[in-house]
């Protein structure tokens, strides 16, 4: 029996490598050079998570040195049962110390990263997760999208098991973190030569060859404690005991076992992450110490995902979608390239369009689908179809007004079956069927059994009945597109007809409560949620799906500030729901009581007193601003559920409102927007400016960038553009 020792002595190699690094670092690049990881307001999180420790500068790399070098426990000098797991996990955590120094010096000369959210051309690796993709990824652990997480270190045995088991893990909707090699090939490098799409789209993410790249996995949970857990840095505790609690992953160790790897294990412990290896690996600990087994050994490759989800608790409900290909949001975000597809819709190639109407009951036969037309088996490889898809659906609780709400799910829906890609909606719809998901027999019935299976088990409580035809047959689609764009048109009319003004009841979203207790979102029909993905009619309709779930309507009664916004029933609501932290709110001001964020805000505005208007920074943009903050920092300071006058984060759609913070002065106001954001939200913005007498050039008054990040550096760019900010009343 062996022990410990293992892990130990790998801990000492690997802080022994921190160490060298540090010391060439500082030759190198000096005390005071910067070291961060790219683009986060973690530092480097494990640290930061565990201790509090501040790393900004090679300097500050030294106490934590010589913090992991206190944690190392001498190496025993004989084979026997260490008494307790202590020694074990401090040599662990001591790694991840160690891990971290190692790979921030990394990034101090050419990263060896790509720093995007998948592969490019000549680099497979992507490095540390930055916060865009952290919040992006990290809610889906939060609301269940994704279980959890496998951290895969090594290499299969071959090429073909390394992609089942890849495939496994993303049926089971879980995310893999991959790093490390055994004998110089990596799991990462066998799916990309077998052609697998690695990236965060497709949760196979590649993070770096070098074993120290594993700690990227446990950052990644140490940040999820500290953004979506509220755990105070340095609060060790609270962050692993969030880890064992709430985020379930584990470690698939794959090849021969050598002590580094034993060291990474002995950290991904202390996280209340399991091993689970294909080879015959030592305890760490004597078994029944603790609930689960903490390492198990020479499981074989067609066991292993399935042996690690029931070792760590994982419970995995998996709606069974009957078609010939694998089916799950981890497909989602995998494109079919021309090179690869067997037929194409749409993409104003062909007419195509996709409908869900709501019809009598007597007009839906449930559960039946019919194509209309020829089927992908009649085209030539790499041929065109037009395509209808109608989805006809009757329900006692549904209203018309659900209608775009579950037709805009036909995307994920569709998207979520490997080899096929959706794109757009309405009549603007592309999708494509690849060769290889054509050679599994893919049809056009199986969209129609794809959308039947989804639309009836996510929306059960709003449809009895639900009935799809597919149609490919030109002059039928033709036919099919007139009666849609009809319907298109008069949604079109009614949403517009739809403002704060018509309605008497708003809707409450509190799902971000499991991370910012006190918060409170109202949508509006002119405010969407701050995430910017739930709208009004989302809201409403997700209240009818579920009368017990996070959207609640918010009764609009008994006006207190018509212009602020603010009415009593509304601020009844926010007290009760905030847990009395939350008096009074008013809706179109930022300037006093405004609505709080949590943490998902697509962007942020914030006062600038110097130029009398609002900058706007959005989540993408990682560069200073005028408010001397950058948005991870802001994003820092006006997160978790409190009123921050003269700060606010918003949904980017809320910008093109006519309700846009009214009481503030509107849109006029803004006088700094990044300018890639300012490009995404060119064509909606000059026609509100337009509306609003600004005049089309309005966005040109807006400085950016490129014309400063201080409030003195943009000044004379607005007087001399006449922007009209500097005219309107006082902010203050
Ligand atoms: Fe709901 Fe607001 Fe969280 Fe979006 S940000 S999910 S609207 S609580
Ligand atoms: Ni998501
Ligand atoms: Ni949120």
């Amino acid at each position: 029996k062996i022990i410990a020792t293992a892990a130990i002595r790998g801990a000492h190699k690997i802080v022994g490598r921190a160490e060298e690094s540090l010391r060439q670092a500082l030759e190198t690049y000096g005390p005071d050079a910067p070291v961060a990881f790219p683009n986060t307001g973690y530092y480097l999180p494990v640290i930061y998570g565990m201790t509090g420790m501040v790393v900004e500068k090679v300097g500050d790399l030294v106490p934590v040195l010589e913090r992991a070098k206190a944690l190392l426990p001498p190496v025993p000098s004989e084979k026997v049962w260490l008494p307790y797991l202590g020694p074990a996990l401090d040599a662990g955590m001591a790694t991840l110390f160690a891990d971290e120094i190692i790979e921030a010096i990394k990034y101090l000369g050419t990263p060896p990263y790509t720093m995007t959210s998948k592969p490019t051309d000549d680099n497979l690796w992507l490095g540390a997760a930055d916060d865009v993709i952290l919040r992006k990824r990290g809610i889906e652990f939060v609301d269940g999208t994704a279980p959890g997480f496998a951290a895969v270190v090594g290499a299969a045995p071959t090429n073909e098991i390394a992609v089942k088991i890849a495939r496994e893990l993303q049926e089971k909707n879980l995310y893999v973190f991959m790093s490390a090699e055994t004998d110089g090939r990596s799991f990462a490098e066998q799916l990309a030569e077998e052609g697998v799409e690695l990236g965060w789209e497709t949760r196979l993410v590649p993070f770096g060859k070098d074993i120290t790249a594993t700690v990227f996995s446990l950052g990644f949970a140490a940040r999820a404690a500290m953004s979506f857990g509220g755990v105070k840095p340095g609060d060790f505790r609270r962050v692993l005991l969030y880890n064992k609690n709430r985020i379930f992953a584990f470690v698939i160790a794959l090849g021969y076992v050598d002590d580094e790897k034993y060291a990474q294990a002995a950290g991904a412990i202390n996280f209340g992450f399991p091993t689970i290896a294909d080879t015959d690996i030592p305890q760490i600990l004597p078994t029944g110490i603790c609930t689960y087994e903490h390492v198990v050994s020479n499981v074989p490759h067609d066991k292993i995902v399935s042996r690690a989800i029931e070792v760590r608790g994982l419970k995995i409900t998996v709606t069974k979608v009957p078609v010939p290909v694998a089916y799950g949001p981890a497909f989602e975000g995998e494109s079919v390239r021309k090179g690869d597809m067997h037929v194409e819709f749409g993409g104003q190639r062909t007419p195509a369009f996709e409908l869900v109407r709501m019809r009598d009951a007597a007009e839906v036969e449930d559960g039946k689908i019919e194509v209309i037309g020829p089927d992908v088996d009649t085209v030539p490889e790499g041929g065109r179809l037009p395509l209808g898809i109608v989805v006809d659906v009757y329900g006692r609780k549904m209203q018309e007004d659900f209608e775009p709400v579950l037709e805009r799910r036909i995307h994920y829906f569709i998207n979520y079956a490997q080899g096929v890609w959706h794109m757009g909606q309405r009549d603007i719809n592309w999708l494509r069927i690849s060769k290889a998901a054509f050679k599994q027999g893919f049809r056009l019935r199986h969209f129609g059994d794809i959308l039947y299976a989804k639309m009836k088990s996510e929306f059960a409580s709003i449809l009895d009945r639900v009935q799809v035809t597919i149609y490919t047959d030109e002059a039928k689609v033709l036919e099919m597109r007139e009666e849609a764009r009809r319907i298109y048109a008069h949604r079109d009319e009614r949403l517009k007809a739809l403002s704060d003004d018509t309605v008497d009841t708003f809707y409450s979203c509190t799902l971000c409560q499991s991370f910012a207790p006190t918060h409170v979102c109202v949508v509006l029909p002119e405010r969407v949620g701050l995430c910017g993905s739930v709208s009004w009619l989302d809201a409403k309709a997700s209240y009818e799906i579920n009368p017990h779930g996070c959207n609640q309507p918010v009764p609009k009664k008994d006006v207190i500030d018509p212009v602020k916004g603010q009415w009593q029933s509304c601020n009844d609501f926010i007290f009760q729901n905030s847990r009395g932290t939350i008096e009074r709110v008013n809706f179109y001001t930022i300037m006093e009581y405004p609505l709080t964020s949590c943490g998902c805000f697509e962007a942020i505005i914030v006062m600038l007193p110097e130029c009398n208007g609002f900058m706007i920074v959005n989540r993408e943009h990682a560069g200073m601003t005028p408010c001397g903050m950058t948005f991870s920092t802001l994003a820092g300071m006006i997160g978790g559920g409190v009123q921050t006058p003269g700060f606010m984060g918003i949904g980017k759609a809320y910008l093109a409102s006519k309700k846009f913070i009214i009481a503030d002065g509107g849109l006029a106001r803004i006088v700094w927007m990044p300018k890639d954001f300012k490009e995404q939200m060119r064509h909606v913005l000059e026609e509100r400016a337009e509306e609003l007498g600004l005049g089309r050039d309005f966005l040109d008054k807006i400085a950016d960038e490129t014309v400063g990040v201080t409030a003195e550096e943009i000044l004379p760019f607005l007087e001399e553009k006449g922007h009209p900010a500097l005219t309107m009343d006082p902010l203050l």
